[in-house]
């Protein structure tokens, strides 16, 4: 089989590394490299997370890259009311012991994206900052990639704002010049995410795993667990796994295309996804796909599959 070759740029929280297990686990996917972002966690927290993670799966030949320790031009919002302060929601794994990359995390991926002439898909966990600054600093990337998969935004909706989701409303120049660039997006909001969900019974069978990510899926969720009760959810939305699931399995995913642009200078609805999905007025840029329905089913066999085998 031919693999897809995926990049991850992540913010190493707790549904990042469910996504990094899930991507190890897809037989389709093979992760040509991985970069850390500050969004969920610190920068300093993310590299340490998605290195131990790979490390966890026995993946220490992945190399994971750092990346920008803050959005462009806005102060750092972390999301340590879930993640906990390390990330991982205060869960333990071993640190891992592959050599550290120095070279910035921009220029390995738009060396990555060059090499592989235009066959790479990025799935992006974090804020865009990254992505923008790889946009930025070589203009012709645009034209290496094949697919960009983001969690991120909403067409309806926020959560860390009522307009807005975390990803974005944490750097939204970043999300807004990555819209603009002419890579076609793939959107996977919270319209999608939170569908995207394990039920209690899914989480209890997960967690009676005798596996070393079934350990990791039961310390580092109990904060997440938590907010999940408190906010009324149908059960434990695994947001970052989306992205990554739908590069290797499209079908699992049903999106329509449209124009999205990110708002910068809201008073209110800063960080907001505003899409011309059910407007008469479309935009002229629509590069742009926002999946709103996920086969849970299909999404949760997934996720239990990766937890029993890693
Ligand atoms: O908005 C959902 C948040 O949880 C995002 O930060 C996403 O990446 C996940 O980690
Ligand atoms: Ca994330």
């Amino acid at each position: 089989m031919n693999r897809i070759p995926v990049w991850i740029d992540t913010d190493t929280g707790v549904d990042d590394a469910s996504a990094l297990l899930v991507a190890d686990h897809l037989e389709e996917l093979e992760i040509v490299g991985v970069s850390a972002v500050a969004g969920n966690t610190t920068l300093d927290n993310a590299f340490r997370n998605a290195r131990d993670v790979l490390s966890l799966a026995g993946r220490e030949d992945v190399k994971v890259y750092a990346g920008s320790d803050r959005p462009l031009i806005r102060e750092l919002e972390t999301a340590a009311y879930v993640h906990g302060s390390n990330g991982l929601g205060g869960a333990e794994i071993p640190a891992s012991k592959a050599v550290k990359q120095t070279e910035k995390a921009w220029d390995a991926l738009y060396e990555k994206a060059k090499e592989l002439k235009g066959e790479l898909v990025i799935c992006a966990l974090g804020p865009l900052t990254n992505l923008a600054i790889t946009v930025a600093k070589y203009p012709d990337f645009p034209s290496y990639v094949k697919e960009l998969n983001i969690m991120g935004g909403a067409a309806n909706g926020g959560n860390v704002t009522p307009c807005a989701e975390f990803n974005i409303y944490v750097d939204p120049e970043a999300a807004e010049n990555v819209f603009r660039s002419g890579i076609h997006v793939n959107m996977f909001g919270l319209d999608v995410t939170l569908k995207a969900y394990l039920s209690d019974a899914d989480v209890a069978e997960i967690s009676s795993y005798d596996t070393a990510s079934a350990k990791l899926f039961r310390d580092s969720n109990k904060l997440l667990l938590q907010s999940h009760i408190v906010k009324d959810r149908k059960g434990l939305c695994i947001h970052d796994a989306c992205p990554v699931i739908y590069t290797a399995r499209p079908q699992v995913f049903e999106g329509r295309d449209c124009g999205i642009y990110v708002e910068t200078l809201g008073k209110i609805t800063t960080g907001r996804t505003c899409t011309d999905l059910w407007t008469d007025y479309k935009y002229e840029d629509r590069h742009c796909t926002a999946f709103l329905e996920v086969d849970r089913e299909a999404f949760t066999a997934i996720l239990k599959e990766t937890y029993r085998t890693i």
